[in-house]
């Protein structure tokens, strides 16, 4: 067999590898045997890479930079994905999906200097004899295209993530004008290119992308970022296939469409989760408006400390935790694991109530859960929850804002009116620990605070935590 042949084999058992690594990933307790399948399906296709590089004559400083390449890309992803924080992660995936839309432009300006800026040289007249020339000029301009978008979007993502930039949408006027007319600008250039595949259309091209990617992602507000993150997912999947397509990499092509539409798939049962349009988010907040700035007065908050607290977990007889964003920035989830061991072993009933977008990326709260051993049962979603609110005596708020505000329920002005909540005002009792009266991630003042029936414990979840286990 030769090496063509056998890399081609190794690359459709690469693309096997990778489904079942996304079967894998699909469920907690089959998690870590999925990522090892997608690390075999990628050594696989590495190597079935290298292999073909060998065979096609690849020699001296080529292969010294595909080798050099390799051994950078692997030393600075071990050494990022060692020490990134959990809470870190969308942003750290942001900058890789930009990565992905920066080489998707390099491969499509590559494609175009091989054979659009050189029409009489070897490829060009390959490509001619087959017929496919055509076809070349668009996969270039969309590659460039889509890998550009992608580029500069993610940027923008990872700003706003990190906190680098306002989460808040921007707003120009005339913005889904913008979008469209961008698209209907790249229709024309695309055509244009396609007709007389010269340097002016394509740099034109790759110049709007970049603008494009900047806006779209501009656009959209810090509540719908989740989703943001895996549309960026999504395209950088495309961005991928559209490369493969390129550079005739079935392997690419592959696991571009793969990555680009299981992205599409995730965002949109994001969309559905948080009752975001699909269509309005992945169009830069197509027809959202600016949020009007809440300064709405809702009167005193109260407070209470961990022994109050203590006291009344004691008397509790059923409890429900909502925990968010703040419980893994403190770190507070063995301390809430031994607690809830606690409370049980006294008789409490206590389960948990997880928002689908609670911290800063899916499933964030259920692997945190799962690392202090809180048992799987205990752990539900919110659709399995939410309506056993009303007979909870205590519900704990850890670290949760956005994702337990009664405005996104009956305010239609909030930015983030329609998001399905966590119904904890429901309760008898309401406990939000938090370390201020700062808003979450969203930005918008939460009403919960104010209740009759809720009392804030403030200072770091964790210390929070340790108190109210040294009280029980
Ligand atoms: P957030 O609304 O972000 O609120 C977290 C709260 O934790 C803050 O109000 C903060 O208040 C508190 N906090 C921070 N550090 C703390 C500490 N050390 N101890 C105690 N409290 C602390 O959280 P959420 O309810 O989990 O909502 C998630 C938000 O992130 C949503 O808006 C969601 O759309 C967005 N988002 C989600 C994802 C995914 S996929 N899950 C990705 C990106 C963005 P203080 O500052 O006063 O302490």
């Amino acid at each position: 067999m030769s090496v063509e042949v056998s890399a081609q084999a190794a690359y459709i058992v690469a693309a096997l590898l990778f489904i079942a690594a996304l079967a894998g990933l699909s469920k907690h307790e089959t998690a870590k045997v999925g990522n090892r399948f997608g690390i075999a399906g990628m050594a696989v296709a590495l190597a079935a890479t290298v292999a073909l590089a060998i065979d096609r004559d690849i020699e001296g400083i080529g292969l010294v930079l595909l080798v050099g390449a390799v051994a950078i890309g692997a030393a600075i992803g071990l050494w990022r994905a060692r020490i990134v924080e959990m809470t870190g992660m969308p942003e750290l995936i942001a900058l890789l999906h930009s990565f992905v839309g920066l080489a998707a432009v390099l491969v499509g300006w590559n494609g175009f200097l091989e054979v659009e800026n050189n029409l009489d040289g070897e490829e060009a007249l390959h490509l001619e004899a087959l017929g496919t020339l055509g076809i070349h000029h668009a996969e270039v301009a969309i590659g460039i295209f889509i890998g550009a978008v992608t580029f500069t979007g993610s940027i923008i993502a990872y700003l706003k993530l990190s906190a680098k930039m306002d989460s808040k949408p921007l707003v120009l006027p005339g913005k889904n004008l913008i979008n469209v007319g961008s698209l209907v600008v790249f229709a024309a250039l695309t055509a244009w290119f396609c007709a007389d595949p010269g340097i002016v259309p394509i740099i034109l091209a790759t110049v709007l992308a970049l603008a494009l990617g900047l806006h779209l992602v501009a656009s959209i507000g810090g509540g719908d970022m989740p989703v943001v993150v895996s549309m960026l997912n999504s395209y950088s999947g495309w961005a991928a296939a559209a490369s493969g397509f390129l550079l005739e990499n079935d392997a690419l092509i592959i696991t571009g469409a793969l990555v680009g539409s299981s992205g599409a798939y995730l965002s949109y049962i994001m969309c559905k989760a948080m009752n975001r349009s699909f269509i309005s988010v992945i169009a830069g907040g197509f027809g959202i408006e600016a949020p009007s700035s809440s300064d709405t007065d809702y009167g005193e908050h109260r407070e209470v400390n961990a022994e109050g607290a203590a006291e009344l977990l004691k008397s509790a007889k059923s409890v429900i935790i909502t925990p968010g964003y703040g419980m893994a920035v403190a770190q507070a989830q063995h301390g809430v694991a031994d607690m809830t061991r606690k409370l049980r072993d006294a008789g409490v009933e206590v389960r948990f109530g997880i928002h689908p977008v609670a911290g800063r990326l899916p499933g964030h709260m259920n692997v945190l859960l799962a690392e202090a051993k809180v048992p799987y049962d205990i752990v539900l979603e919110m659709d399995e929850i939410n309506d056993d609110f009303a007979a909870t005596s205590v519900v704990l708020v850890i670290g949760a804002n956005d994702t337990v505000n009664p405005a996104a329920a009956d305010d239609p002005t909030s930015p983030i009116a329609g998001m399905p909540v966590l119904h904890v005002w429901e309760a008898e009792n309401v406990i939000v620990f938090k370390r201020s009266m700062a808003s979450g991630y969203a930005g918008v003042q939460n009403p919960l605070f104010f209740r009759e029936n809720t009392q804030m414990l403030f200072g770091d979840a964790k210390d929070r935590v340790e108190d109210i286990l040294k009280s029980l």
